[in-house]
């Protein structure tokens, strides 16, 4: 069995995609990446409180107004490198990276969005997916690079619109995608052998 990939996640909400994978690491039985370290902007979220609650380390850093934002960009990128990560993913982070993030990961770095690249890019994918009247939505991993969400595709996982749904609901089955997806592009970047079910979701990665 090879050395575990060492993976970092970057977030700033619940962090329900950082407990996917945690527990996706832990029921595999062999051992293909683990989460070593959560670095987030925001020290009071719920990624921050479970990767506490599980012994993994988290480096908070504040976005500081006051300071330039280069300033913050150059400790997230630090914060991020001294974990020596493998693979960066960001999973639900609210800021957009500057360059030196950006550059320091590139071709290490991805990033989960709640719509089928290249529609819906930015916030409220699942809202605009819903006023664009698309019949299938789903999520994206893609490679993060220096644009908003416009970086090579990964993988994506399709979810069907119902008719009755809402944002609430359709924006939880593609969560559910989500916590699907995310694991099975971390196995595969980490050279394990992944079978990909074509089922609803339907995953392509
Ligand atoms: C996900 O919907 C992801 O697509 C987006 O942010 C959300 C994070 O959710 N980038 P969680 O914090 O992992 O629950």
């Amino acid at each position: 069995m090879g050395v575990a990939s060492r993976v970092v996640v970057l977030a700033s909400g619940r962090g329900s995609n950082l407990k996917a994978i945690c527990a996706s690491a832990q029921a595999a039985t062999s051992k293909n990446y683990e989460v070593v370290g959560v670095v987030s902007d925001k020290p009071d979220c719920g990624a921050v409180a479970f990767a506490q609650s599980q012994d993994i380390a988290t480096t908070v850093v504040p976005f500081d107004k006051q300071s330039p934002r280069e300033t913050w960009d150059r400790g997230l990128s630090e914060a991020i490198a001294k974990f020596r990560p493998d693979w960066v993913v960001l999973a639900g982070f609210m800021r957009v990276l500057g360059r030196d993030t950006v550059d320091a990961f590139a071709g290490r770095m991805i990033n989960i969005h709640p719509s089928l690249l290249p529609s819906f890019r930015g916030l409220h994918a699942v809202r605009q997916a819903l006023e664009a009247g698309v019949r299938i939505t789903g999520c994206t991993v893609h490679w993060v690079d220096r644009g908003v969400d416009t970086g090579g595709i990964v993988g994506q996982a399709a979810v069907p619109v119902r008719g009755d749904d809402d944002e609430s609901s359709l924006g939880q089955r593609i969560h559910q995608a989500e916590h699907r997806l995310l694991p099975a592009v971390l196995d595969k970047l980490s050279g394990a052998p992944v079978h990909v079910a074509v089922e609803t979701p339907m995953m392509i990665l």
